[in-house]
């Protein structure tokens, strides 16, 4: 424990310190401001936080803290860690889960080249856990501005942070606690994840693009030919004329309507893309409208902003005004009254293609507000995008599930996106952009989801298969092995690559395929009650090892597996050629996925893994819930549910509603508490508020399968 120690300032400010408890967690909150200014209001905390804020003086922190307005628009902060410590979260890091050792850039940007020289992707989320055992902590910084986080780049065991901003922020430490307890608070602070639609856990099949109604209605149809479960047809830009937002080409998609109806029939929701450029052009409504209405961005000059996207020169909503977020869910109104059930949200860093950078990599101030390409309203009046760069997506996403929720209340929205703040999973789910159908990116997108999940995030996934260049069988087979854990679970590929859809490789691809998925559709029981754990305790739903094996140290190391959820312990192959791979074990019993004998640990194994197998084991002592076979989760409310007991003792959690609407918030809900013991099988009620439909319960041990009554 340390002493506060504010360096003097060479440029004044003043600074505000409250603590709090959150979740039985020491919160320290030091407001920091340009002497005199106001604190600007927060994107990232949750509304309905409940935070009691006490004044403190003289605070003891968890690490030793300096802070310091080193420039008009500079702000440094500095902390020694200690040097066995490990440091996660920071969002979405291309690299390992050990962030130590680098420079992570927090500016959204649009970046397709995912490799180590790159530091700043798509999404924004400055919180660093420093992780060593129970005595972790953790630093949020609640800017939208740039920031250079040095992760002890020299090795001298110092965290360095630098701000650019004109403005004031709020910093918090959290600690010290062990890891989950820290994100428990974080997210009490920031927000959970609502529970996602049903429909949204299943199989998405996307592609840039399915450019008419034919080739979406063949897609659909092949994947219920071949029995492939799936929930969700992914329209990407080329549904639209001329990739204008808010319109629908009536040349290719003449009855879009009554395709989104049929499809429904069978079983499928359409989401469509919706990006935030908007083409500068007369003839277009969402133009006119938005420039009557004066909601587009302008430059410090007064002027229009304008940019190129895919629509050619385009403008842009500013989504930090609430004006502009009602402009847009009005927008939003052309898809949603044609049946769309989910909106993605796309290139809004904002991606612009005659700006790919907007900031120097060593520039060291921000520039002057008119040199920020546009001016954004806030609460305070104007600033300089860069200032609030971070927030843009966030904000879209915020317009979008508003609008959602306002529209179709009794639904759960769904929301995709590409960018986003710290607190965006209130909003939605996100994937990590445009990554390539290479192994080294199969490999990359377990320790980058794990980052993010410990950054509050936990709906989440990468594109399957890879987006950019050619997938293979070998490569899409093995990235199924691994989608079917992303909580967020879609195949999407770009347009001048080999096609990827789960068929195309041949027969044996596809039979491999195919039984992945429908272990996906079996496991989605589990992964709902996930979900409701996450809202209970902001517990993410790809793990890393040292989030329940927080004692041992191998585990510590370890980010080629995951947990999913307690129970599910994932170590695919992640290398072209392999069959085996040295399986990390820790302490106790586990049970291969799909049967066999069960291996002992702590310590390695060589573990084989067909094609065809779920490289996954189940640790002894828990019961999962797991349904199925179905083709869709439109078929899941009445499918049998099998709980699998895995031991001679066993535990286990069952979440059941209605998982459409938001009615578990008034407590429509059941949670069963499960238990095998001395060959008995029990599920006890935690809570029943639920009516389900009919269907069939069975307990499963060893191979025999029983009726099981729920209490
Ligand atoms: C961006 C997205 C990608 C999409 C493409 C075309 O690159 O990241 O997923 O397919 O734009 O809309």
């Amino acid at each position: 424990m340390a002493r506060l120690r504010p360096k003097p300032d060479r440029f004044p400010s003043t600074e505000d310190l409250h603590h709090s408890r959150i979740e039985g967690v020491n919160v320290i909150r030091v407001s920091l401001s340009p002497d005199g200014k106001r604190v600007p209001e927060s994107h990232a905390l949750d509304p309905e936080a409940r935070a009691t804020w006490a004044p403190c003086s003289r605070p003891v922190l968890p690490l030793s803290l300096t802070w310091q307005r080193t420039g008009p628009s500079r702000w440094e902060l500095s902390f020694p860690i200690p040097p066995s410590a490990r440091c996660l979260g920071l969002g979405e890091r291309y690299g390992g889960i050990n962030l130590r050792g680098r420079v992570h850039t927090l500016l959204t940007t649009d970046n397709s080249r995912h490799s180590e020289s790159v530091d700043s992707l798509y999404k924004s989320i400055p919180i660093l856990l420093v992780e060593q055992g129970r005595r972790s902590f953790g630093l949020f910084v609640d800017s939208p501005a740039p920031q250079r986080w040095d992760v002890d780049r020299a090795r001298l065991g110092r965290v360095t942070v630098e701000l650019l901003s004109r403005r004031g922020f709020a910093l918090y430490l959290v600690g010290a606690a062990a890891l989950p307890n820290l994100v428990k608070a974080f997210t009490h602070l920031t927000g959970r994840s609502a529970l996602p639609p049903r429909w949204s856990l299943g199989h998405h099949q996307s592609r840039w693009s399915y450019p008419s109604e034919k080739t979406v209605r063949s897609i659909a149809a092949e994947l219920r030919r071949r029995r492939l479960p799936c929930d969700t047809i992914v329209l990407d830009i080329d549904y639209m004329d001329r990739f204008r937002v808010f319109t629908i080409s009536k040349r290719r998609f003449p009855h879009f309507g009554r395709m989104v109806k049929n499809l429904r029939a069978d079983g499928f929701r359409v989401v469509t893309i919706v990006d935030p450029g908007v083409a500068k052009s007369e003839q277009d409504p969402t133009f006119r409208q938005g420039k009557r209405r004066d909601l587009l961005c302008r430059t410090s000059a007064g002027k229009l902003f304008v940019d190129e996207v895919w629509p050619g020169p385009s403008c842009f909503p500013d989504f930090l005004r609430p004006e502009a977020r009602a402009f847009w869910g009005e927008r939003l109104k052309i898809l949603l009254s044609r049946g769309v059930a989910g909106i993605w949200n796309d290139m809004n860093e904002p991606s612009l293609f005659r700006h790919r950078k907007v900031l120097a990599s060593d520039a060291h101030a921000l520039p002057p507000d008119d040199e920020q390409l546009f001016v954004q309203q806030t609460d305070e009046g104007p600033v300089g995008h860069l200032e609030v760069r971070n927030l843009y997506g966030h904000a879209m996403n915020r317009a979008t599930w508003e609008a959602l929720q306002e529209q179709r209340p009794d639904q759960r929205p769904f929301v995709l996106s590409r960018s986003g703040y710290a607190g965006m999973q209130r909003f939605g789910a996100v994937w990590l952009g445009d990554n390539r159908s290479w192994f080294e990116h199969l490999r990359m997108s377990i320790p980058m989801l794990l980052n993010l999940g410990l950054s509050g995030m936990p709906f989440a996934g990468v594109d399957v298969g890879g987006f950019g260049e050619d997938a293979d069988a070998e490569l899409l087979a093995r990235w199924y092995q691994v989608g079917i854990f992303y909580p967020f679970f879609r195949n999407h590929c770009v347009k001048n690559a080999t096609a990827q859809e789960p068929w195309v490789f041949g027969s044996d691809t596809e039979a491999c395929i195919r039984r992945q998925l429908e272990k996906r559709y079996q496991l989605i029981p589990y992964l709902e009650t996930l979900f409701a754990e996450h809202r209970e305790s902001g517990a993410p739903i790809m793990r890393p090892l040292v989030w329940h094996y927080p004692d041992d140290s191998t585990a510590a190391q370890i980010d080629d597996q995951f947990l999913f959820g307690r129970d599910i312990l994932v170590a695919p192959i992640l290398a072209r050629g392999q069959e085996w791979r040295p399986v990390y074990l820790p302490a106790g019993l586990w049970h291969p996925f799909d049967g066999g004998r069960a291996l002992r640990g702590p310590g390695y194994q060589a573990i084989a893994w067909p094609l065809d197998r779920v490289p996954a084991l189940v640790r002894d002592g828990a019961i999962l819930p797991l349904a199925g076979p179905v083709q869709h989760t439109g078929e899941l409310a009445s499918a049998d549910i099998v709980f699998r007991v895995f031991g001679a003792r066993a535990r286990g959690h069952y979440w059941q509603d209605d998982g459409a609407t938001f009615a578990y918030q008034r407590g429509v809900f059941n949670d069963w508490q499960l238990t095998f013991a001395r060959g008995r099988f029990t599920a006890k009620a935690s809570h029943l508020g639920y009516r389900p439909l009919r269907r069939r319960y069975f307990y499963e041990t060893e191979g025999a399968r029983r009726r099981a009554r729920l209490k």
